[in-house]
């Protein structure tokens, strides 16, 4: 199953994506430009991504601390998510994100 994420470049890459890890760890090991560096504890933002919007809903929707973090970016938008906080699974499959600023 694939992840289809655009660089900050404009690059698009497909993914193999792992059952069970987070999206960002996936991003992070395939070296696309997310650092995680505070390793999914919502603190550093690094992870953060822009979901298709055609993605949106069939995501579950963020828990209290993702949504802080989230308000805290000056550069947050509707569709924003940090992606240490999705946990891969295969119905996830073709899921397309774009990296953001954080
Ligand atoms: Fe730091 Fe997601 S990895 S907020």
């Amino acid at each position: 199953a694939q992840i289809i994420v655009t660089d900050r470049k404009g690059e698009t890459h497909a993914l193999e994506a792992v059952e069970g890890w987070r999206v960002m760890e996936i991003l992070r090991d395939y070296g696309v430009g997310v650092a995680g560096t505070c390793g999914g504890g919502c603190d550093c933002a690094s992870c953060h991504v822009l979901v298709d919007e055609d993605w949106m809903d069939r995501l579950y929707p963020p828990r209290e601390e993702e949504e802080f973090k989230l308000d805290e970016l000056p550069m947050v938008q509707p569709n924003s998510r940090l992606s240490c906080q999705i946990i891969w699974d295969d119905s996830l499959d073709g899921l397309k994100l774009t990296l953001a600023d954080y």
